[in-house]
């Protein structure tokens, strides 16, 4: 009988031991979890939502090309921004701040975070409800630049066109103040620090044959022509009056 409490003593003194060490290294696993988390802050982006249905700018933007389009692309480039930023040591926090600094980031995070915020802005300046933006200050400004809003439009389509490959076009205004249209190649953006000509994005068309192919083919001009009559002025004119705002 003695034997056999002297057995169990020692097992329940090895299972003690075992026990006690599982739970130490549990607590120090959950500990380090919990410092990674403090340590390394998780930013993960979200799909914007759209203001209209899919089949509302139609007939210039067909409902197949929406859905695809922001279901597919635009989900796309969001998953493999997030995916990209949890991978490298982050050091800003908003995606404006991510595209100004895009130098310090590697080619994943420019091509799908400029995927991701491009098309936002893209969404948002369109509208199933475009109204004239006659009374708008932005359309005195541009009418100031250009000469008339048609020669905007027209400088704008003709850059469309001359853009190779896939890409974007804009309208933006520069840190001093000035309005100016430019394509960017890719996803690539004005307000990135590689750009050429760098400024906030006040209009931004999508180019790429994604943005028109089921309705246009290969007829970008066609696309860039429909285009005018589903523009949200009101959100172009906001940007610009934010960017006015800012410098007083
Ligand atoms: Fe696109």
């Amino acid at each position: 009988m003695r034997k056999i409490l002297i057995f169990a003593a020692i097992l329940l003194s090895i299972y003690g031991c075992s026990s006690t060490k599982e739970l130490e290294s549990s607590q120090k696993n959950n500990l380090q979890v919990n410092l990674d988390g403090m340590t390394n802050e998780k930013i993960q982006f979200e799909l914007p939502k759209l203001e209209y249905s899919f089949d509302s700018l139609e007939p210039y933007i067909d409902k197949e090309t929406m859905q695809i389009h922001y279901e597919k692309h635009h989900q796309g480039y969001l998953n493999k921004f997030n995916d990209a930023l949890s991978k490298v040591d982050k050091k800003h926090k908003t995606v404006k701040d991510i595209m100004k600094n895009i130098s310090i980031y590697p080619e994943s995070v420019r091509n799908n975070g400029g995927g991701f915020y491009n098309h936002s802005l893209y969404w948002e300046n369109l509208s199933p409800k475009s109204e004239s933006p006659e009374n708008l200050d932005i359309y005195k400004e541009i009418s100031k630049k250009y000469g008339s809003f048609d020669n905007f439009k027209k400088e704008f389509s003709s850059l469309a066109l001359s853009l190779f490959g896939s890409g974007w076009i804009w309208l933006s205004i520069d840190r001093n103040g000035e309005i100016f249209i430019s394509i960017t190649s890719n996803q690539d953006n004005p307000l990135m620090n590689i750009s050429k000509q760098q400024g906030i994005p006040l209009l931004a068309i999508d180019v790429w044959e994604h943005a028109y192919y089921l309705k246009h083919q290969n007829k970008r001009g066609d696309y860039i022509s429909s285009i005018w009559n589903i523009i949200n002025w009101d959100v172009v004119n906001k940007r610009y009056l934010d960017f006015i705002n800012s410098k007083k």
